[in-house]
This record gives C-alpha cells, structure tokens and sequence, in this order.
C-alpha cells in the first residue's frame, strides 16, 4: 500500500470511486452527478494536498485539504475509500496521514472534518479517532430532505487514538 501525492493521470479512477450521487453528496456536496474529471479538475484548484491511497497499482482512496488556515485550522475533505476495498483500515489509514500533514507539514493547531448525520461509518470512523463535534449546519440532500451537516475537529494536544 502506498500514500501519495495524485496526478491528473489519476483522476480519472479518483472520479471511478465515487459512482452514485448519494456517495457524492457526501463526498462533495457541492459535485454535480456524474462526478467528472472536469469537475474534479476544477475542484483540484481551490484544494492542497491532493492525495491518493495506491493498492496493487489501483487507486483505491482519496483526500485533500481545504480551507488551509496556517497556524489555526485547516479540513480534510473528498475522503473516498472504493467500494469494494471498505472495511479493511484504508480509511482510517488515509485520515491519519492527512492528520499528519496537516499538523507536521501546516502546523495547524486543529484539524476539522465535515460530516453527514447519516454516514454511520464516516462518523464512527472519525470519533474513533478522536475528532469531536463543533457545530452542526442544516443542508438540503439532493432528494430535497433536511440533513444535518456535523462539523468535528481535532485539536493538535488532544490525546489522539
Ligand atoms: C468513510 C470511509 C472513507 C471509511 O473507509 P474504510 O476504509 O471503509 O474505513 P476503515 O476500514 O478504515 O474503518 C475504520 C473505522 O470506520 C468505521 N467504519 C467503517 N465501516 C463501517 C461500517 N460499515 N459501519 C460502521 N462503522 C464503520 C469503524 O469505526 C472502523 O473502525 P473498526 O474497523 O475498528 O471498527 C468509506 O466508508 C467511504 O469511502 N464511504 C463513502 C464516502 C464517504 O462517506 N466519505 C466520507 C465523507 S465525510
């Protein structure tokens, strides 16, 4: 397995991990469905740190930074694991090494994610390591239901799990 930094050769299976709209709903809000290459291209340029998880040569995971605010705050954003590669600690494995940078490389004091009220594991992923709740925003889904955006951050002195 390896963590590093995407190409625009890899967009093209960046934009394959995220097939339906419901997933891009919660991946990128904002993303129209089908998510393209353009789109993401277009997105590429108001983030930092575009990473890619690699497993036998497959891109298999994505995330990036955004709102990069040295030294108060920055986001993880547009974490992504392929469906058929859930479950077996990629996640939790792309999050730590976006902790990472953002503390080590951006020297932030605090690291914020924005999540869904229904992502069970986004949600579960993140307190697991130790992210906790700030704020929650109210969001239209593209179904027209009101959902509830939870905003979680995790502080540089927290004690991490
Ligand atoms: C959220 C996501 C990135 C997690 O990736 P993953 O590789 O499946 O996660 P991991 O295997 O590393 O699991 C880490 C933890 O997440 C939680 N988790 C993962 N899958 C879960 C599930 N199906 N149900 C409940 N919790 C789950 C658990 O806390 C798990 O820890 P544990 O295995 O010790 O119990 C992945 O499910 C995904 O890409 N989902 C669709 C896109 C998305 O929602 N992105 C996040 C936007 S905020």
């Amino acid at each position: 397995m390896e963590i590093r930094e995407a190409n625009e050769s890899d967009f093209e299976a960046v934009v394959s991990l995220v097939p339906t709209q419901d997933e891009l709903f919660y991946v990128y809000p904002k993303g129209l469905h089908p998510f393209t290459v353009d789109q993401l291209r277009v997105l590429a340029e108001t983030r930092k740190e575009l990473t890619v998880l690699v497993e036998g040569g497959e891109v298999i995971g994505f995330a990036n930074l955004y709102n990069v605010e040295a030294p108060k705050s920055t986001f993880i954003g547009n974490v992504v694991v392929g469906g058929t590669e859930r479950g077996k600690g990629y996640g939790r494995r792309l999050i730590s090494h976006m902790i990472a940078k953002a503390f080590d490389k951006y020297a932030v004091d605090e690291v914020r994610i924005s999540v869904f009220n229904d992502n069970t594991p986004a949600l579960l992923l993140y307190a697991s390591m130790s992210f906790e709740p700030y704020a929650i925003e109210e969001r239209t889904d593209p179904s027209g239901s009101r959902v509830a955006l939870i905003h979680m951050s995790l502080s540089r002195n927290a004690k991490r799990a």
